[in-house]
């Protein structure tokens, strides 16, 4: 049975946070049938059956994000989520029982409703707002970072050459000619254009244009700071997997201010971690609960101008990222941003309210409608347009994991702060968390192509690269 909801006592006691959380479901908010207010819940078995968060702007989205975070965390469930505009960064200080959130609380019935902080983890791929998240080119594969870099087909194709170019180097006898930051990657690149007539017959044609264009798209990307992102150390997504010292699931959060000014560095990022997740994460099935929960917020901006491969990957790794014991939650404004096909594989679905002015966005209200499995008690397609501030359309999977029958749901208030946290407490929390800081805060640039690449084109690093190669491929240097 989910929690139920009772009449608050006068003299609440304190409140703890395992409340919203009972018999292996987590508490989203209530909905009133007939007389009754019955609890909504998602269910932590069901979790790695995705979901989707939707609703027009100022609709109550984030603080739904931050009650789905609470909520997990509570669980024992570790939880990442990109926070967009610094307010989800709230969820770790205590909040305060403010009229609105007091109000809605005593709506539902929530017995005990009280404040309390979360543990929180701040990470930051521009190394500012959180411990930096980095990845190195080679982890980051020439699929996403032709994406990147906005490359076409045939350019992309020059980047593979690239990759694999680098790679035979290695297989070669130069262990070291690894692909790790822009630096090695400009590198290889200027280093191909150079050999181009001597490569062409084993990886084909390198025509300096392309290799002009992808020099000049580097450039670009460094210019959006990308560079402090590729490089060492390279994240582990093992630390995404923590509990704090009481058992509850650490929130990792993303600052990602200012990396929505690059939208598509944003959403290839956040697709690197989910392969990372895909590809390090051992199979484990059909879990009690998750391992992680994976909140990606302003999701279209994923699959806006994605190729039909980029596509392909975001359905592959959302199928069957489910077995890796990983519930990924997509959060836009509208379903129809969503494509059919990895919008169908997101079972459980809170809707908040969508504006319908134009002819569009009312075919978008009736398809968003359509999605639920219908109530005979509720216009679904009117109801999206009526729907206040914090209250939500919910569906979720139950018993054998077939959706519920849509409710009208009043989102529960959130524990933590609704809104951001001052710098100085955000600072405090990031030095704090020791075991992040110690591993990520130093940047470390070992020898790679790069360097490699210099040495092999001095006249004393060409005798020296020569003697090196020898060695390695005899065993001598070793
Ligand atoms: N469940 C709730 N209980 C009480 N108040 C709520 C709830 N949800 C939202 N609110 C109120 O509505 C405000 C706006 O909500 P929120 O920031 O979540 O909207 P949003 O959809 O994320 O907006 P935006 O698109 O601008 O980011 C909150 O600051 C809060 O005061
Ligand atoms: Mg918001």
């Amino acid at each position: 049975m989910p929690p139920s909801p009772q009449s608050s006592p006068p003299d609440t006691p304190l409140p703890d946070p395992r409340d919203y959380v009972q018999d292996g479901a987590v508490l989203i908010g209530c909905s009133r049938q007939g007389h009754d207010l019955v609890p909504e819940c998602i269910e932590l078995r069901l979790a790695n059956r995705h979901g989707l968060v939707t609703g027009a702007t100022g609709t109550g989205k984030t603080v739904t994000l931050q009650v789905l975070a609470e909520g997990f965390s509570a669980a024992g469930v570790p939880v990442f989520a990109a926070d967009i505009k610094g307010d989800l960064s709230g969820v770790g200080a205590k909040g305060e029982p403010k009229p609105n959130l007091v109000q809605r609380a005593q709506e539902i019935g929530l017995a005990r409703y009280g404040n309390a902080a979360f543990p929180v983890a701040f990470w930051d791929v521009l190394g500012e707002q959180g411990h930096p998240v980095r990845a190195t080119v080679q982890e980051m594969g020439p699929l996403l970072l032709s994406r990147l870099l906005e490359l076409t087909e045939p350019q992309e194709g020059v980047l593979n050459i690239a990759f694999r170019w680098a790679e035979d180097e290695r297989k070669a006898g130069d262990p070291k000619m690894e692909i790790l930051d822009l630096k090695d990657l400009r590198g290889v690149i200027d280093e191909m254009g150079k050999q181009a007539t001597a490569l062409r017959s084993k990886y084909g044609n390198i025509a300096p244009a392309t290799v002009g264009v992808i020099q000049r798209s580097l450039l670009v990307l460094e210019s959006q700071g990308a560079e402090k992102f590729f490089g060492e150390p390279a994240l582990d997504i093992n630390d995404f997997l923590r509990t704090g010292p009481d058992g509850r699931g650490v929130i990792n959060i993303l600052s990602a201010e200012r990396l929505m000014n690059t939208p598509r560095l944003y959403a290839t990022f956040l697709l690197w971690l989910l392969s990372e997740l895909f590809e390090k994460l051992p199979e484990v099935g059909d879990l009690e609960k998750p391992k992680l929960v994976f909140l990606f917020d302003e999701a279209h901006l994923l699959f806006n101008g994605a190729r039909a491969a980029v596509l392909d990957q975001i359905e592959r790794v959302t199928r069957l990222i489910r077995s890796k014991g990983v519930g990924v939650f997509y959060v836009t404004q509208s379903p129809s941003d969503i494509p059919d096909r990895i919008s169908a594989q997101l079972g459980n679905r809170i809707q908040h309210a969508l504006r319908a002015f134009t002819p569009k966005e009312q075919k978008a209200v009736r398809a968003a409608a359509q999605t639920f499995r219908k109530n005979p008690e509720l216009n679904t397609e009117r109801v999206i347009q009526e729907l206040q501030v914090g209250e939500a359309l919910v569906s979720v999977l139950h018993n054998k994991g077939e959706p519920s029958v849509v409710q009208r749901t009043l989102v529960r208030p959130p524990m933590s702060r609704v809104g951001p946290l001052s710098p100085q407490e955000r600072q405090a929390l990031i030095v704090g968390d020791a075991a992040n800081r110690q591993k990520y805060a130093q940047t470390l640039d070992r020898e790679s192509a790069h360097e490699r690449l210099k040495a092999r084109n001095s006249t004393v690093g060409q005798v020296k690269d020569k003697i090196l190669r020898f060695g390695n491929l005899f065993n001598l240097n070793r």
